[in-house]
């Protein structure tokens, strides 16, 4: 059988890039692999709206280098990184700085052995920093295969395959940036605009582009219900060293599932609700006047350096306007 060529498409993918392509991203017009490495790790989970508008910039204001991340400290990283989420991203663009002293290496086989960086993310930085040429494999450009290649079924093996497939060696740099903004663009989730697609021509799933990839089965999230527990001393606030996964090295206030809240000295702030991937956290918010021996306080001022998460961050909010 004929080896199928995809030189007609290719040519295509780059004619769409000259003229809609996204070229103005910092990262695309940065020739160093930490600036374009850290903003694939912030691209991992955020979009590139949040990344532009509030947190490349000041992050590497603050860490102009790899080397600077590597001569910080962990908190310090987790500030910069903090309302970005994800903080296991954090802490290991900070043991991969520590890892590397600040020098990335040069070839993906060696980035994908760092802390945070999986396959797809060292073709990326290798690619896009290095010029090896290899395919990447996002979300954006997962959807792209499935669809193109009538593909219902979520195989990462195979995807790579047809990653590989597709691919336009020739042009890495370029195909695979295209490949993205197409995704983003064009072969979108729900509206995918099928006539204005430069892989239109051989794509076997633009009949029915909605049916690939195969829809994933809806699980509902666990709500989890706790109280958050601010205890105060003296116009100063306890905040404990959140050493779980999800948010390992921020600062948090007590979290209890249960509280008894007709106790003396405490105050109900209020409540909201904090969404996480895979649950959702249901809190209410309490204020009580207890000096704990084994716990550290904070004033107001002091928490405000400190990285806290979200659902951190909106008890504050409600200790503040109380206060106020
Ligand atoms: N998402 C991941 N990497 C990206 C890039 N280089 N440009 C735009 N979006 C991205």
């Amino acid at each position: 059988m004929q080896k199928r060529t995809y030189s007609k498409i290719h040519s295509e993918i780059l004619q769409w890039y000259k003229k809609h392509g996204r070229v103005t991203l910092p990262w695309r017009n940065s020739s160093s692999a930490y600036e374009i490495y850290l903003s694939e790790i912030m691209l991992q989970q955020t979009q590139v709206k949040t990344v532009l508008e509030r947190f490349y910039f000041p992050f590497l204001a603050k860490f102009p280098t790899l080397k600077d991340v590597s001569l910080a400290s962990v908190d310090d990283v987790l500030k910069a990184w903090e309302g970005l989420g994800y903080y296991t991203r954090a802490r290991n663009l900070h043991k991969t700085a520590m890892e590397t002293k600040g020098e990335l290496p040069s070839c993906a086989e060696a980035l994908e052995k760092l802390s945070g960086i999986g396959k797809s993310t060292a073709h990326a930085v290798a690619c896009f920093a290095f010029n090896e040429p290899l395919p990447i494999l996002d979300a954006n450009v997962k959807r792209i295969l499935h669809r193109f290649f009538a593909l219902e079924k979520r195989h990462d093996k195979t995807l790579w395959e047809l990653a590989y497939k597709l691919f336009d060696k020739n042009n890495a740099y370029i195909y695979n940036q295209a490949l993205m903004d197409i995704g983003s663009a064009i072969c979108r989730h729900k509206a995918p605009l099928c006539s204005a697609c430069p892989l239109a021509s051989q794509c076997k799933g633009k009949e029915n582009p909605l049916k690939y990839p195969e829809k994933k089965s809806k699980k509902l999230k666990p709500i989890r219900k706790r109280f958050m527990v601010i205890y105060h001393d003296n116009n100063q606030y306890a905040l404990s060293r959140n050493e779980t996964l999800l948010l390992g090295g921020l600062w948090s206030f007590e979290q209890k599932e249960e509280f008894c809240v007709e106790k003396k000295n405490i105050t109900k702030l209020g409540d909201f609700v904090h969404h996480y991937t895979h649950f959702r956290l249901d809190v209410n918010v309490l204020l009580v006047k207890k000096k704990s021996e084994n716990k550290a306080y904070f004033s107001l001022e002091e928490i405000d350096n400190l990285a806290l998460s979200g659902a951190d961050r909106k008890a504050l909010a409600m200790l503040k306007a109380t206060l106020s």
